[in-house]
């Protein structure tokens, strides 16, 4: 293994164990063994997590007058994953080693080698382009050359959900991806809410996906959260709203603090039929660049769609020209799973302060899972709890959330808030209860980028937290 490779193992395995360690991730059902694909947020996870949607609602809706928020259900009609193409469709090609069991994704490694293979190929057809380029191609795993045919699996999860024959002839299915709900409620949002076009519609939420091989901790799993908007235009406008989109969304995607140089554009050159143009941001993971999220021009595919399953009219009416038409997509879809991975890589920092090695996450305040930590200086020392308290109590009235710790020594509970990005640390001494009347109601603030410390007056704290 060389160097450099070495150095990206060891930050994948560094972060996963930071995100146990300090509650950010947690594997699923870790006391029973595990369950493969799926993962649990944990306290400090939980706050980043819901901050990076708070930040792309408040960039996708909120600070925009044309789009409109929506929650749909995961249950839908089955009829709608038929419509959408999904039920045929929307499957992995995949082969096994026969050696040691490791899955592949046949596409993938065969664009790896140059040779693309189309998504509407049937399996004989992808069977014969891997059996062309089979002498090139070895287990990433046992290295060997000793495939099973190809199998195209779908990606969709069946579920019995009023199946009460326990036949299960007609499955409905978890949604494999938010943007249905959306297509599917263009209509309704339309006429309840009057939107002239061109306008969006923002839903952030579940979705599922039967990966065979979930891999690589947050970035590839079965249950993961979606973040999506379909933005509905006339059909002359598409691609230059959707160049007005890319250059939004890398705006808002900056806006969370990245390194713009760990970002960057890809162009999907292996386009869906229906598709006019596709690119998806990549992160620079720990394996390399890596698709995070992505923006697309759908053309009127999707609304075709629901108009012919349904027997809809799925139709925009210029109000002055009376004309009718189908509006084509825009979509920008992300999954918040891989944003908060890249977030954490992004922020993940050594370095040596006081002559020891040190861990922080240099996270932006607005995303930090929590905005300061306030510390008496010794727990034993009632006065100063007391005061602490009323300094935490002040805080969290303000801002939110704000954590108390009293426990173990002051570079203890420093090395805790930096593992978890908290920004300041403010400490109440003897000081601050006027042992030195020129500093009595002054705390220290202590920054966690570069370790120094300031002393402040308690009134303001809140500016100090909130700049
Ligand atoms: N509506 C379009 C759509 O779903 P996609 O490229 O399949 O497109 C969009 O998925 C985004 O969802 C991806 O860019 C990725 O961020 C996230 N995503 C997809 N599959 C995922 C998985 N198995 N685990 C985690 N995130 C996933």
């Amino acid at each position: 293994m060389n160097e450099k490779h070495q150095k990206n193992e060891d930050l994948m395995e560094k972060i996963v164990s930071l995100c146990k360690r300090r509650g950010f991730v947690y594997p699923s059902s870790e006391i029973y063994g595990g369950f493969a694909g799926v993962y649990d947020f944990g306290p400090m996870g939980v706050e980043l997590e819901n901050n990076l949607k708070t930040q792309w609602w408040k960039w996708m809706v909120h600070k925009r007058q044309d789009i409109v928020g929506l929650d749909s259900s995961i249950f839908m009609s089955p009829q709608i994953w038929e419509a959408s193409g999904h039920t045929k469709g929307f499957s992995d090609p995949m082969a096994e080693c026969k050696e040691c069991n490791t899955r592949i994704r046949v596409d993938k490694v065969l664009l790896d080698l140059g040779v693309e293979a189309d998504e509407k190929m049937s399996e004989d057809e992808i069977n014969m382009l891997f059996d062309e380029n089979k002498k090139n191609i070895k287990c990433p795993n046992c290295k060997k050359q000793n495939f099973s045919k190809v199998k195209k699996f779908n990606l969709l999860v069946k579920s019995n959900l009023g199946d009460f024959t326990e036949s299960n002839s007609t499955p409905s299915y978890l949604r494999g991806e938010t943007c249905q709900g959306i297509y599917v409620n263009f209509k309704n949002v339309m006429d309840s809410v009057h939107m002239k076009l061109p306008f969006g519609i923002a839903q952030i939420g579940k979705a599922f996906r039967n990966e065979i091989s979930p891999r690589q901790f947050l970035f590839r799993g079965r249950e993961f959260e979606q973040m999506e908007m379909q933005y509905f235009t006339k059909p002359e406008d598409e691609m230059s709203e959707y160049e007005k989109l890319r250059e939004y969304r890398w705006k808002a995607i900056l806006s969370l603090g990245f390194k713009e140089e760990n970002l960057r554009w890809k162009k999907h050159e292996n386009l869906v039929f229906y598709a006019k143009e596709a690119y998806d941001v990549e992160y620079k993971y720990p394996w390399g660049f890596d698709e995070m999220e992505g923006v697309h021009a759908r053309g009127n595919y999707d609304l075709t769609q629901h108009s012919i399953g349904s027997k809809k009219d799925l139709v925009y009416q210029n109000e002055e020209t009376n004309e009718k038409i189908i509006p084509h997509i825009i979509e920008s879809s992300g999954g918040v799973g891989r944003l908060f991975f890249a977030i954490l890589c992004d922020a993940y920092t050594e370095d040596e302060m006081g002559g020891e090695k040190r861990v922080y996450l240099k996270l932006k305040s607005s995303i930090a899972p929590i905005k300061a930590a306030v510390f008496p200086l010794l727990k034993n020392k009632p006065e100063l709890v007391k005061k602490a308290k009323e300094v935490f109590d002040m805080l969290n009235e303000e801002i939110q959330p704000i954590l108390f710790d009293d426990n173990g020594n002051i570079g203890k509970r420093y090395r805790r808030q930096d593992e978890i990005g908290t920004p300041y640390c403010i400490t109440i001494d003897f000081d601050t209860l006027g042992e030195n009347p020129e500093h009595l109601n002054t705390v220290t603030v202590r920054d966690r980028d570069t370790g120094e410390q300031e002393r402040i007056a308690i009134s303001e704290l809140i500016q100090k937290i909130k700049a």
